[in-house]
């Protein structure tokens, strides 16, 4: 049995204040949830975030990390600052990372190497663009993705990996996968970890869903046995809508 997880992707959103408001809003509506339920807020919003979340079942998460321990890395924070922090998960390799900000499939294996060397639990991000899936090259992005963002991995190392699949053109679209997509990609991807790695991991490994998920298509897209959670994006702003996804089967 895979313990599903959601975890809400702030993204550069909410200062301390509202930070500390968000989460008071969310902590009794999100309290004996059957899913893990991580928020993954701006760096300088942790701390807020830890003392808001003290005592309920909400686990904090970061966005990002660097690779070194310490450095000439003007901008960057280390796993050790997050960990410090008393940070649980780091999103890693996220699309808008990759187009944005130069991320490449290198950086985030690297990344990912500094988190769990720091025994942060990771949320990688592989996903295709419009482009991509338009000329049918899915598959074979996605499988370069996961074999050159985890190269070097050792089996074990895979309990602490989550892997969020978030087709970069159903990120803030309003256009989700259909749950029939979502689970057909999300299969392919634990068939290629299976391949690649091991089958005993594939089966144990937490994939989630991301782009556009929300109150209305949550239930749906987990109802499906690949998907294990989602990564929430503009929908985890809002206390009562993540919430809503939270509790999928409720709604
Ligand atoms: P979205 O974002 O839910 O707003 O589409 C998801 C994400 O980028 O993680």
């Amino acid at each position: 049995m895979r313990t599903p997880i959601i975890a809400g992707n702030w993204k550069m959103n909410n200062t301390q204040k509202q930070t500390a408001a968000l989460i008071a809003e969310l902590r009794p509506l999100v309290e004996g949830a059957e899913s893990e339920v991580v928020v993954c807020v701006p760096y300088t919003s942790l701390a807020a975030a830890r003392k808001a979340v003290r005592g309920s079942n909400i686990k904090l998460g970061a966005q990002n990390v660097h690779w070194a321990e310490s450095g000439a890395f003007t901008g960057e924070v280390s796993a050790s600052m997050l960990k410090e922090l008393k940070v649980e998960y780091v999103i890693i390799g996220h699309s808008e990372r990759r187009q944005y900000f130069g991320e490449t499939d290198a950086t985030v294996n690297a990344r990912i190497k500094a988190a769990l060397a720091a025994k942060l639990k990771v949320i990688a991000c592989v996903g295709e663009t419009l482009d991509e899936r338009m000329t049918g090259r899915t598959e074979q992005v996605l499988e370069e993705q996961i074999i050159r963002g985890f190269q070097g991995f050792k089996t074990r190392e895979f309990d602490k990996i989550v892997i969020a699949y978030e087709p970069v053109w159903a990120i803030g679209t309003g256009k989700t996968a259909t749950a029939e997509e979502a689970n057909a990609t999300i299969a392919f991807i634990r068939k290629t970890v299976a391949k690649k790695f091991s089958p005993l991991i594939a089966g144990r490994l937490r994939i989630q869903y991301g782009g556009s998920m929300n109150a209305k298509n949550a239930k749906e897209l987990m109802a499906m046995p690949e998907i294990d959670g989602g990564l929430i994006g503009g929908a985890s702003l809002k206390a009562e809508d993540f919430s809503k996804v939270v509790n999928y089967n409720n709604n």
